[in-house]
């Protein structure tokens, strides 16, 4: 059998299973049971691949089948051109949230700094979001969270890979709570966040290679998906500078409801939402006073 021919046959069993993008996802896992890119994998196809390979393709085959998210198998996830790492310790970094990178690095673009501008980025899952900060712009003093110390290991993992290590300051810990210590202190200029914001009854009914893969901690948002927000943006006013700035990213149909809290808080000026490509209200954005 050639790779042409496994490939196909791959294609039609996903398909045959209701995976989405077949084709694509055959092509894929092929080409990560060859060791090759998807460029090699085409330069391959009329050869014949080792039995080896063969079994190590069917054992992806049927974790996809099963419902594993293709990034998990592949252990890895592009996000702002960046290849990382990732693994069922993190979730998967979306497209999306690109916008909250885009939207961070215009802040900073348009405040004039005397110092190194000092961010904070609370639950950074793999790291993506501070990862991105630290190759787009130097010199940044950057702190990056998460609850979860499983979490936090592989953002250090891809803050090496990418060599961006000695910039980044990993804290593992609940929102706030590493700096508590130094309350009142005003430590930054920019608090950046994307939260676990799914509304907890709604968990059940989403896609299982989310619910049953991805970890709880990253998606569970509380009853009403907003108790994060609710503590980000009561304890935010206390660690960030005169001037500085929040931006969370939110998950569709949010905005009204994190726009009420920014202005009950009473520490920001009127909030500012941004939209996605799909037109998704998707950063909120707030300025302390
Ligand atoms: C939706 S994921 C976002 C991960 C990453 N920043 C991204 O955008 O791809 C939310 C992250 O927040 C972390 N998290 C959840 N509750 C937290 C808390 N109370 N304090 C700090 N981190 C928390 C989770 O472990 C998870 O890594």
């Amino acid at each position: 059998m050639t790779v042409l021919e496994l490939l196909n046959r791959s294609t039609s069993t996903l398909k045959n299973h209701q995976i989405e993008n077949p084709r694509l996802n055959a092509e894929l896992l092929l080409a990560h049971s060859l060791n090759l890119d998807r460029e090699g994998l085409y330069r391959h196809l009329p050869s014949q691949p080792k039995e080896r390979e063969k079994e190590v393709l069917e054992k992806l085959i049927q974790r996809r089948i099963s419902g594993e998210p293709l990034q998990y198998l592949l252990a890895r996830q592009e996000f702002w051109s960046i290849d990382l790492k990732v693994d069922p310790r993190v979730f998967i970094p979306r497209p999306e949230t690109e916008l909250l990178v885009e939207q961070g690095l215009l802040i900073l673009s348009e405040i004039s700094f005397k110092r190194t501008p000092s961010i904070l980025e609370i639950g950074t899952g793999s790291g993506a979001i501070v990862i991105a900060l630290a190759r787009e712009r130097k010199p940044l003093f950057l702190v990056a969270t998460d609850i979860s110390r499983e979490a936090l290991g592989l953002a250090q993992e891809n803050a090496k890979l990418v060599g961006v290590q000695d910039q980044i300051n990993f804290v593992n810990g609940d929102l706030f709570g590493p700096f508590c210590f130094s309350k009142e202190n005003k430590l930054f200029d920019l608090i950046l966040s994307n939260p676990p914001y799914l509304i907890r009854p709604e968990i059940g009914s989403l896609a299982k290679e989310v619910k049953e893969h991805e970890p709880i901690i990253a998606l569970d948002g509380g009853e009403d998906g907003l108790e994060c927000y609710r503590h980000l943006i009561s304890q935010a006013p206390f660690y960030l500078r005169e001037g500085g700035w929040l931006l969370l990213e939110i998950g569709e149909g949010q905005g009204s409801r994190v726009f009420e809290l920014i202005e009950e808080e009473g520490s920001f000026s009127k909030p500012d939402c941004i939209l996605d490509l799909s037109g998704i209200e998707r950063v909120v954005k707030a300025q302390k006073k």
